[in-house]
């Protein structure tokens, strides 16, 4: 173990501000359209939101908990926090989720690059709906891009990590995030009034129960973990290097709101359009990239807008990579003792290699298939559908049920300075109604019950 000082974050704004720049990224606004978009539309808003209440924020609150009292990474966490017991195996498996996951969602990170470029060459001007259909298609199926664009946004986000925490992190995350606020604004008061808005709207917010089903309940919990950067330890370690005199309970909350605001704002500026453009809503991974262009040609100053906003959701995009990577990277660097720079290099290289596959998934790799799926599906489904809701059930059983309630309060309460009148719903919302739900969820998803 190591004993020397841990960085950490260096004010109140910017522990949200990089937790919430670690939920804010392709997951709102590429991700939860298109898993909408497939999911029968407003029944699965409808869903997504009573998860996220009833399970989302205990276990973003769980995680913040476990990492702030034990300061170290997941698998290091309950290493400390539960000596001698198996439940370092929650923090493994949250390790190589993130592997997982930043292999894919890197590869569309390397998407947003190839549509900021785009933008600025003027490459949607004039071209109709087909056309941009057709060029995404084009795109993705091509070898040489997609694995290019991954590659350079692996290395961004490898340097960001490498420089550390306050200096890479916050101070990127900071003061972008409400720009990209702003430009999504915009972007909604533009979509909603095209012509044929209010069918999209209508597929959003009118939830349409005959279209529910098990497989909708799994899709919505796996989005909500997604999102929010649960269940595989992102914020057991951002939680390890926030300071002892912030309120956990708070900051939880306003992540999650901000969250779920922009996930929605997301899907009243694609809707509309998607609708209006004759998409189908169901298009699936590429759904965001074929409809955003067509908003832009609408608009007066769409060229500005366009660059601006590939610039914001690739920078978005980049503050989630790190929080994946930074996951990593402290579980190396501490568990294996090497510095912070071999161990960003190590994990970097490891997940390049699988990123290269995913990224070749309608491409060079584009035969290969587990189970009827890409290496992309793969990695998308597992991780989302079932490592995040996995990982997130133990960490509430075990915040709830080993933890101990009187730990549990001391971390809660700053160690008594605060009220945080919550604590008796949050118990019991981690002892019952969260692994429950997941489990029931769960299984029902998977066909078990
Ligand atoms: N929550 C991020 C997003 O919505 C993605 C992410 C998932 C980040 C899991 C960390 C861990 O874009």
């Amino acid at each position: 173990m190591q004993t020397d000082q841990r960085d950490s974050f260096g004010s109140r704004f910017g522990v949200i501000a990089a937790a919430a720049g670690s939920a804010i990224g392709l997951g709102n606004i590429w991700r939860f359209p298109y898993v909408l978009g497939e999911n029968g539309g407003g029944i699965f808003l409808l869903i997504y939101l009573i998860l996220v209440a009833m399970v989302g924020i205990p276990v973003m609150l769980s995680e913040f908990t476990i990492g702030r009292s034990a300061r170290r990474n997941p698998y290091g966490s309950f290493r400390k926090l539960a000596p001698g017991k198996p439940w370092y195996l929650v923090g493994l498996v949250g390790i190589a989720a993130a592997f997982m996951i930043l292999a894919f969602y890197t590869v569309v990170a390397g998407w947003t690059l190839e549509y900021l470029y785009q933008a600025i060459a003027n490459g949607f001007s004039g071209k109709s709906s087909t056309d941009i259909n057709q060029m995404f298609d084009t795109f993705r199926a091509g070898t040489f891009r997609p694995i290019l664009w991954f590659l350079i946004f692996m290395l961004m986000t490898s340097w960001i990590v490498i420089s550390g925490i306050r200096k890479g992190i916050e101070k990127y995350t900071k003061v972008l995030m409400p720009f990209l606020f702003i430009l999504i604004l915009i972007l909604d008061i533009r979509a909603i009034t095209l012509p044929g808005a209010g069918e999209g709207l209508k597929f959003l917010f009118k939830p349409d129960i005959s279209k529910i089903s098990a497989e909708t309940i799994l899709e919505a919990l796996g989005q909500g973990f997604f999102s929010l950067s649960i269940g595989m330890g992102t914020l057991i370690t951002y939680g390890s290097y926030i300071g002892n005199r912030e309120r956990l309970g708070n900051t939880a909350l306003n992540v999650t709101l901000a969250d779920t605001l922009i996930a929605i704002l997301a899907g009243v500026a694609i809707f509309p359009a998607v609708f209006a453009f004759h998409i189908p809503p169901g298009e699936g991974t590429g759904l965001v990239f074929k409809t955003l262009p067509l908003i832009f040609q609408e608009m007066t100053g769409g060229y500005v807008f366009a660059i601006l906003f590939f610039l914001l959701l690739s920078i978005a995009a980049l503050t989630s990579t790190i929080s994946v990577l930074e996951v990593i990277v402290a579980f190396f660097s501490e568990e294996l003792n090497i510095s912070r720079k071999a161990a960003t290099i190590l994990a970097s290289l490891t997940v390049g290699l699988l990123g290269v596959l995913a990224a070749g998934s309608w491409g060079w790799f584009s035969q290969f298939h587990i189970l009827k799926q890409s290496v992309f599906g793969i990695l998308d489904f597992t991780t989302a559908n079932i490592l995040l809701p996995l990982g997130g059930f133990f960490i509430v059983i075990f915040v709830g049920w080993f933890m101990g309630t009187q730990k549990v309060q001391m971390e809660l309460s700053n160690g008594g300075s605060l009220k945080a009148g919550y604590l008796p719903v949050f118990v019991f919302l981690v002892r019952y109604v969260a692994p429950l739900a997941i489990a029931l969820v769960f299984m029902n998803g998977l066909g078990w019950i």
